[in-house]
C-alpha cells in the first residue's frame, strides 16, 4: 500500500479514501494539521561547530581534493536534524572553503547567490566580474547570482572563509544551474581593483546612476570599516538594542535593502558583559563569531562561544546572547525573504521566554 495512502477507523471514509488514490487525489482534512501549525515549524536544530575542532579537517581536504577542483573544496555545515538535505537549514547552506597557497579556484558563475565570510586569510583574493577584491579575516564579499567569481590565494597557510549560499530556497523554486570559465584568461576581464568600493562604498551613488540588477553593487565589505561603523554607533549613542547591543545591516546601497534578494548579513558589537533579551524570529540565523567570547543560549540549551565558532538559531528558536569580553559577531538570515513575502514576525521579551518551556 502507498503509504500516502490516507488511513482511517471509519470503513466509509476508508472506501473512499481508496477510490480516491487512485486519481491521486487526497483529503485535506486528514493533513491539515500537519500542513499548517499553529506556530512556525522548523526540522532543523540549534548546533555549534567548535572552529579549532573542525579546522584541520578543512585544511585537510586541502591534501584530498586537488587544485584544479578547489572551487568545490568545501566541508558543509550540515544541520544535524536535516543530514543528507545539504543544508543549514531550510533556506540556508553554509560551508567551510579552503583554498591552499598559490592556488586559484576557478571562476564560475551560477544562479544562487553566495555571502562569503573570511576567516582566515593572509593575501586571499577573489574575482568577481573581473574585478579583484582582497579579503582579510572579517570581511564580507558578495557573490551575487551570476556574477563570475573565482579565488586566488598567494600568501603561506590555508585560506578559509565560510560561504552562505540560497542554494535550498533556488532548489525549491528550480531553477539552479552553472557555467565554467571557459575563457583565455585567468579571470574574465573587469573593473580595476577598488572600482565598486570607490563607486559606491561611500553612503553615495554616481549621479544619475541606474541599478542593472537587484544586488548590492559592492563585492568587498572591508571589516575594517564595518568594525569602525560599530564601535563609532556604540560611542555617540548609549542605547542599546536590548536583545542585540549594537546591531548593522549590510546593505545594497542602491536600495538601502538586504545586500542580496536571498540573503540578508549583520554584524553586531556587545560590549563586555552584555547580557541579551530573549527574542525570536520567523527567520534562521547562522552566526560566525569574529572577536570575543560569549554563550547564546538556544531554548533550553546553551551554547558556548569563541573566536571563529559557527552556530546555527534554526526558525522561531528563542535565544539571547551573553558576553564575557567585548564580541563582534557576523551573522546571516533570510530575514528579507521574510519580509519581503510578508512573512516576517518576531517576539521579544517575556513573549519569547514563554516558548521556551
Ligand atoms: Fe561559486
Amino acid at each position: 500500500m502507498d503509504e500516502t495512502f490516507a488511513q482511517s477507523d471509519n470503513p466509509e471514509k476508508a472506501d473512499f479514501y481508496r477510490r480516491i488514490d487512485d486519481d491521486n487525489l487526497y483529503p485535506v482534512w486528514e493533513a491539515v494539521k500537519e500542513m499548517i501549525t499553529k506556530g512556525p515549524q522548523t526540522d532543523a536544530q540549534p548546533h555549534l561547530w567548535r572552529f579549532d575542532d573542525i579546522r584541520p579537517f578543512v585544511v585537510e581536504s586541502g591534501g584530498l581534493v586537488s587544485g584544479e577542483d578547489a572551487e568545490r573544496r568545501t566541508l558543509m555545515l550540515e544541520n544535524p536534524a536535516m543530514r543528507g538535505k545539504r543544508c543549514i537549514t531550510e533556506a540556508l547552506y553554509s560551508g567551510l572553503q579552503c583554498i591552499m597557497p598559490g592556488e586559484i579556484a576557478e571562476p564560475h558563475r551560477h544562479t544562487p547567490s553566495a555571502l562569503r565570510m573570511v576567516i582566515e586569510s593572509e593575501t586571499g583574493y577573489t574575482s568577481v566580474n573581473g574585478e579583484r577584491c582582497a579579503m582579510a579575516p572579517g570581511d564580507l564579499i558578495l557573490n551575487p547570482s551570476w556574477t563570475w567569481h573565482g579565488h586566488g590565494h598567494d600568501g603561506p597557510g590555508p585560506h578559509i572563509s565560510m560561504t552562505c549560499l540560497d542554494v535550498p530556497l533556488v532548489r525549491f523554486l528550480g531553477p539552479v544551474f552553472a557555467e565554467p570559465w571557459t575563457g583565455n584568461t585567468v579571470f574574465p576581464d573587469g573593473n580595476p581593483e577598488g572600482d565598486s568600493h570607490a563607486r559606491f562604498g561611500a553612503n553615495m551613488l554616481p549621479m544619475d546612476h541606474a541599478p542593472t540588477a537587484p544586488t548590492s553593487p559592492i563585492f568587498r565589505y572591508p571589516y575594517s570599516e564595518t568594525r569602525d561603523a560599530l564601535l563609532r554607533l556604540a560611542e555617540v549613542d548609549s542605547h542599546q538594542d536590548p536583545s542585540h547591543g549594537v546591531k548593522m545591516e549590510y546593505i545594497n546601497p542602491e536600495t538601502a535593502g538586504p545586500v542580496l534578494p536571498t540573503l540578508s548579513a549583520f554584524m553586531q558589537l556587545m560590549p563586555a558583559g552584555f547580557c541579551g533579551q530573549t527574542h525570536c524570529t520567523t527567520a534562521a540565523w547562522v552566526y560566525h563569531a569574529v572577536e570575543g567570547q560569549g554563550r547564546t543560549i538556544i531554548g533550553d540549551a546553551t551554547f558556548e562561544w569563541g573566536p571563529r565558532d559557527i552556530f546555527v538559531v534554526p526558525a522561531w528558536y528563542p535565544h539571547r546572547h551573553e558576553t564575557d569580553t567585548q564580541s563582534f559577531l557576523y551573522s546571516f538570515s533570510d530575514k528579507g525573504v521574510h519580509q519581503k513575502l510578508g512573512l516576517y514576525r518576531e517576539l521579544r521579551g517575556e513573549e519569547a521566554d514563554a516558548l521556551i518551556s
